[in-house]
């Protein structure tokens, strides 16, 4: 069996923007600098009024379709992974083969579809469906459609209200990748947790301080896993390393956690010993709380080495260009970061054939998964592709009126009446008010 992976990307960012600097940090009466530095957004994309998960989804499928020359017959699965649906039974990859078909001369009768849910890392999960199909020889040569598409929408006054964001991300899982080779190993970290639900309900209850300690802690075990089933990691290793990104900041704290773990019993740990010390072993300690303590100031001494730092700039930083300006996508969210990477590198003229990725994903309730990719010789035609620039260019800015407003629409226990914002063109929109609505 030759390689599986992604073979090619395509994003769809919701249409308008929400500037966190101008717009909201004003109007929430906060110093800017809270988003900008401390969450490390600076902006979202919001959905405007004739946007929902399927029209995003299906201009993301029909984007990508479009760009390879695919025609329905050469899709054999189309997987939805969302923590957004409006229905309970039927589910989103419906809706999107509605409407690709719209405008194919073929249908996706063939293809099987589904949705999956497990908050944001189902869109990796759905990568995993479409990987094992190929690899169990099921998939007849064609290939399969994985697209992760939310609205990341919180209730108006919740502390998650900053890291909002709408957007798809659209990729295509073939044998003999062009973009990326997926490892077959896998690490994960699972547990029951309560800190984000949505049962039955439009907007996420979160208690957000603890959903970052479940990350990282799901995050950890995620990453011991995968060691033990793999080899351990060295942060040479890999050139980047993309993780879900609910904001840059949750990752800055991610990353400081894997380095840690990754440079554990290694030279570069030798190196920083004169400079900060070895890092505190449990087994130096008489009791939790002290070990956590010592944990603690090493961490605040790593943070400011240069070995840390360069690694930091070059490994991380990347996989946060587009999040800055997006906000949270769940389920597409460490596919943009990968996406992101990638496209630093093209801009960098880096050579990424044969490197490596650490990919970790995450999804509240709570999972993490880490697996490796190796980067395809064709990711440059790939990443080329990308309009994802001029997407974000060409949204419509809102004033916090108007953010009021949309939000408001998006809000479906409310009555309202307003127009789109934006001038839909030769792309999917709804053309009523309802997630029943049609999508032309
Ligand atoms: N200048 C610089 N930094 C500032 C600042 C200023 N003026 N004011 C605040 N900050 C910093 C804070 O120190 C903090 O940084 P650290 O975490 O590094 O200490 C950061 O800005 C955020 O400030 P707060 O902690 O005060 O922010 P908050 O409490 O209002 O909101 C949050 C933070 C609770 C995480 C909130 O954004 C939230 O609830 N988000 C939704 C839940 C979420 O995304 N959780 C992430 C893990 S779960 C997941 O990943 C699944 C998913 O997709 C949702």
């Amino acid at each position: 069996m030759n390689s599986v992976g992604i073979d090619a990307v395509a994003i769809h960012a919701g249409k308008l923007k929400l500037d966190l600097v101008e717009t909201f940090a004003p109007a929430m009466d906060e110093a800017p600098e809270k988003y900008t530095k401390g969450l490390g957004l600076h902006a979202s994309s919001f959905p405007d009024v004739d946007e929902d998960i399927v029209t995003m989804g299906a201009n993301a499928a029909h984007r990508l379709m479009d760009r390879k020359g695919l025609e329905p017959d050469d899709i054999g699965r189309i997987d939805v992974a969302t923590e957004s649906a409006f229905d309970n039974s039927k589910p989103v990859s419906t809706y999107i083969a509605g409407c690709l078909e719209q405008v194919y001369e073929g249908d996706f009768h063939h293809a099987n579809k589904g949705e999956r849910k497990f908050a944001c890392i189902s869109g990796t999960q759905s990568l995993d469906d479409a990987y094992n199909w190929i690899r169990a020889g099921r998939h007849r040569g064609r290939a399969a459609l994985v697209i992760a598409t939310d609205t990341a929408l919180y209730a108006r006054g919740d502390a998650g209200e900053a890291t909002q964001g709408a957007g798809a991300v659209a990729m295509l899982v073939t044998e003999d990748p062009n973009l990326v080779e997926l490892s077959p190993e896998q690490g994960f970290g699972s547990a029951d947790e309560t800190d984000f639900l949505k049962p039955n309900q439009q907007f996420p209850s979160v208690d957000g301080k603890r959903s970052v300690q479940v990350y990282l802690a799901r995050m950890r075990e995620a990453l011991e896993d995968y060691e033990s089933v793999a080899e351990p990691t060295h942060p040479d290793q890999f050139r980047y390393i993309p993780f879900h990104t609910p904001f840059p900041g949750m990752v800055r704290k991610a990353a400081m956690l894997g380095y840690r773990h990754m440079i554990r019993d290694s030279s570069i740990e030798d190196d920083l010993a004169s400079e900060i010390g070895r890092q505190p072993r449990i087994e130096e300690f008489d009791d939790e709380e002290q070990f956590m303590d010592a944990v603690r100031d090493y961490m605040d001494d790593l943070k400011e080495t240069e070995a840390y730092r360069g690694w930091y700039e070059g490994a991380i930083e990347p996989t946060l260009d587009i999040a800055r300006h997006v906000g949270n996508w769940y389920t597409g969210s460490v596919h943009v970061a990968r996406a992101s990477a990638l496209k630093r590198a093209l801009e960098d003229d880096i050579d990424m054939t044969n490197e490596k990725l650490l990919v970790g994903s995450y999804g509240s309730g709570a999972q993490a998964e880490i697996h490796t990719e190796t980067v395809r010789e064709g990711w440059t035609e790939e990443i080329g592709a990308l309009d994802i620039d001029d997407q974000l260019a060409a949204r419509y800015d809102i004033s916090y009126e108007e953010y009021e407003q949309v939000h408001d629409v998006h809000n479906h226990d409310k009555e309202t009446d307003f127009e789109a914002f934006t001038t839909p063109e030769s792309e999917f929109v709804l053309s009523g008010r309802g997630p029943m609505d049609e999508r032309v």
